[in-house]
């Protein structure tokens, strides 16, 4: 018998050992990482209380995701374009949220929809911001979907006559803590809450830096996707894909693994994932 990896549920333990008991000859790891990558969402679920999630951004060659305008402009293909609906649908109708940083919203004022032919259900929007919008302010989601918007802020600001307009317009609004670093809020709460509170099992994180920073600073991506569009902006003052650490040396990075690479409509996708032991390079 050949087996790729136990199961991490320990309800499910012990069938290597009653195969072994029965006199079975058993293989066990064996082509581990490929069994692993296959499941990741099933291990994350059952190794934390959060959901899984995919970090996905679009980047120019020398890692820009905006000019220094900060303008709402597409970096990546149409085709890259289409990708990212598909995964937003499938995020939706598994009832997952699309989570975006209060920078992206305030500046790209984006939709967050699948916009795919048959899409039943769209993703939830998550958003963690210190600023809560007041119900008129002018943000497509908010005036489009209100009944999809979750808002994550501080506690003070979810008790706010504010947070409670918001709520009476269909908006969810949950308080968190301030995350240890000071970076913003608790995003592992923020997690934990969209797990137990939404029933979010996705969570597909879409940007901007910061937030995309942070939740790979405290290991909270399990996978990223990144489209890299064949364009050269030259412009150090353009946002960078991460930013706002402070490393002296190499040994500092935050690593990920490549596991798959493709050209979709010119640009390269790249998808890395955290927590595999070896290599698991497809083509
Ligand atoms: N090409 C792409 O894939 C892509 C994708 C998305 C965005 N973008 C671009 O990225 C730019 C915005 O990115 P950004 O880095 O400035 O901002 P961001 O990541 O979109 O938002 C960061 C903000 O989120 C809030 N936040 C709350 N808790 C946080 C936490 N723990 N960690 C991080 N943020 C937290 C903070 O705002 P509060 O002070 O309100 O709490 C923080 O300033 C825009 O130009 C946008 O067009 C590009």
């Amino acid at each position: 018998m050949v087996i790729g990896m136990r199961d991490v549920n320990p309800a499910a333990r012990g069938g290597v050992e009653t195969l072994l008991a029965a006199g079975v000859t058993v293989e066990t790891g064996v082509m581990e990482d490929a069994c692993r990558l296959s499941m990741l969402d099933f291990i994350t679920w059952q190794t934390t209380e959060r959901p899984y999630v995919i970090l996905k951004m679009a980047s120019t060659l020398d890692g820009h995701i905006a000019s220094r305008m900060g303008k709402p402009e597409a970096v990546s293909s149409e085709a890259s374009r289409e990708v990212v609906m598909r995964l937003r649908g499938g995020v939706g109708a598994a009832g997952g949220a699309v989570l975006v940083g209060a920078n992206t919203l305030f500046i790209d004022n984006p939709r967050l929809t699948a916009r795919v032919e048959g899409t039943e259900r769209e993703p939830l929007a998550a958003m963690p911001t210190r600023r809560l919008p007041s119900p008129e302010a002018n943000l497509n989601i908010l005036q489009q979907r209100p009944a999809d918007c979750v808002f994550f802020t501080t506690a003070a600001q979810a008790a706010s006559p504010g947070a409670q307009a918001l709520r009476e317009k269909g908006v969810r609004v949950y308080g968190l803590e301030p995350d240890e670093r000071g970076q913003g809020l608790d995003l592992l709460q923020m997690l934990h809450l969209l797990r137990e509170q939404e029933q979010c099992h996705y969570v597909l994180c879409e940007g901007g830096a910061r937030l995309a920073t942070n939740l790979l600073e405290n290991g909270l991506v399990d996978d990223f996707r990144l489209h890299l569009a064949p364009r050269v902006l030259g412009d150090e003052d353009a946002p960078s894909l991460f930013c706002g650490r402070v490393c002296g040396s190499m040994e500092e990075t935050l690593n990920l693994r490549l596991v798959s690479m493709r050209n979709i409509g010119g640009d390269c996708h790249l998808r890395y994932v955290s927590g595999l032991e070896a290599a698991c390079l497809q083509g």
